[in-house]
């Protein structure tokens, strides 16, 4: 359970195609001959990109253009068997190249907190999402999304102002956020993501890149590869351990170590302490950390391990809403971590839980009664403590 699957950007190409999301030639290749064959069958400029399930592929080298077959070929030769971020490249996807004017960002995710989804929206893409939310949550639209109506014209439309798109693109947008949902919505998916949504200069929009995260009751064959170019190197040591425990974990830079189940509610959560922060010394997050939503208590300890790691990291907030993780499984988490920490736990911790057995959860922790562990009931309570605990902390360390 809980368990969710990424597609690789092939896949996720073909989906969209398939629903009429507008995208661009794309044909996959594991071998330079594979690769050189389909940019010949497509035509004129091509981009050859790695198919790996991480960011991050254009400042590692996988993304290369490529004017004729030929160099097609050599860029897959460069580009198979490299390693980005601990995954070993084992396919290339042959693109048609676009002619970009301008790149955006959207994305379409379920929110388990509010039982609804969330949908963000950019007039800034190309830099990572979690980067963006912590940098300039000003620049990111968050618009939810009725699970039931889900984004019709008028949705797409208010998600389009809310970025603040100019009227001309705007209408352009709004059939493919459509479009988009459907894929959401038909295929079952966690997550729908776009980055770089584009503008061409020929003044089409297209989805340039798409990440789709399906939910595990979709019918579909998963390879276990990613796992095994795991032993591979290059990755940091937090965000291996993290990788190792099926956490999504990206590393900012901040003081305030934030761990949360369900992307939409780890992203609120970022954007309420970033704001509690600026009453405390411009406390920020110190990274995001989604323990997914069927998480164990084996998996909220291993998360805040990874957390507790970070030497940048003051205090903790531990932000779920339980569902299928219920919140004597998170508290239990919470304890096992402390207790196997032992004296190496020195950070303080703020906790808010609420949904399934959240009394139950309260009871653990108000019964383990460890003195570095706050529990609070509000989202905005919690962020405003734990903020503080990040500035205080700080203090005392300079003393
Ligand atoms: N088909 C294409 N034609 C032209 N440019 C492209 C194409 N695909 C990708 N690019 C360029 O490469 C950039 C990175 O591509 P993409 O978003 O697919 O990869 P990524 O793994 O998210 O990379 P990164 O995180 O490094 O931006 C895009 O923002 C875009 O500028
Ligand atoms: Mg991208």
């Amino acid at each position: 359970m809980g368990c969710n699957v990424d597609l690789f950007e092939y896949q996720a190409r073909d989906l969209f195609d398939a629903h009429d999301v507008p995208v661009l030639q794309g044909l996959v290749a594991a071998t330079p001959e594979e690769a050189r064959a389909a940019a010949d069958r497509i035509g004129g400029v091509t981009v050859v990109k790695a198919q790996v399930k991480t960011g991050g592929r254009g400042k590692a080298g996988g993304i290369r253009i490529a004017r004729t077959p030929d160099e097609a070929a050599e860029a897959a030769d460069a580009i198979l068997g490299m390693d980005i971020k601990g995954h070993t490249v084992e396919k290339v996807m042959v693109a048609q190249g676009a002619d970009i004017e301008q790149e955006y960002y959207f994305s379409v995710l379920l929110d388990r907190a509010n039982r609804s989804y969330l949908a963000m929206c950019s007039v800034e893409g190309g830099m990572e999402i979690e980067q963006l939310a912590a940098e300039k949550p000003e620049a990111l639209a968050r618009v939810e999304v009725d699970p039931l109506t889900g984004i019709d014209e008028a949705k797409a439309r208010e998600i389009v102002d809310a970025a603040g798109f100019p009227a001309e693109i705007g209408e352009k947008i709004v059939p493919v956020l459509q479009k988009i949902h459907g894929v959401y919505r038909d295929e079952d998916a966690t997550l729908v993501e776009v980055n770089p949504l584009v503008l061409t200069r020929e003044g089409e929009i297209i989805a340039l890149d798409a990440k789709i995260t399906l939910d595990d009751n979709a019918d579909f064959r998963h390879d276990n590869r990613e796992e095994l170019a795991e032993t591979a190197g290059g990755l940091d040591p937090l965000e291996r351990k993290a990788r190792k425990n099926d956490l999504n974990y990206v590393k900012l830079d901040g003081s305030v170590g934030i761990i949360g189940n369900g992307a939409g509610l780890v992203m609120s959560t970022l954007d309420v302490v970033a704001n509690a922060g600026e009453r405390h010394g411009g406390q920020k997050p110190a990274n995001f950390l989604d323990i997914g939503g069927g998480a164990s208590a084996e998996v909220m300890a291993a998360g805040l391990e990874v957390i507790l790691g970070d030497e940048q990291v003051r205090s903790v907030f531990v932000n779920v809403f339980g569902g299928i993780t219920t919140c004597d499984a998170v508290a239990e988490g919470i304890v096992g971590a402390l207790t196997s920490l032992d004296e190496a736990a020195t950070k303080p911790l703020v906790v808010r839980i609420d949904g399934n057995n959240v009394d139950e959860g309260r009871r653990i922790l108000a019964e383990y009664d460890h003195p570095l562990v706050t529990v609070v009931s509000s989202m905005d309570e919690a962020a405003d403590k734990a903020t503080e605990l990040a500035a205080t902390t700080d203090l005392a360390a300079a003393h």
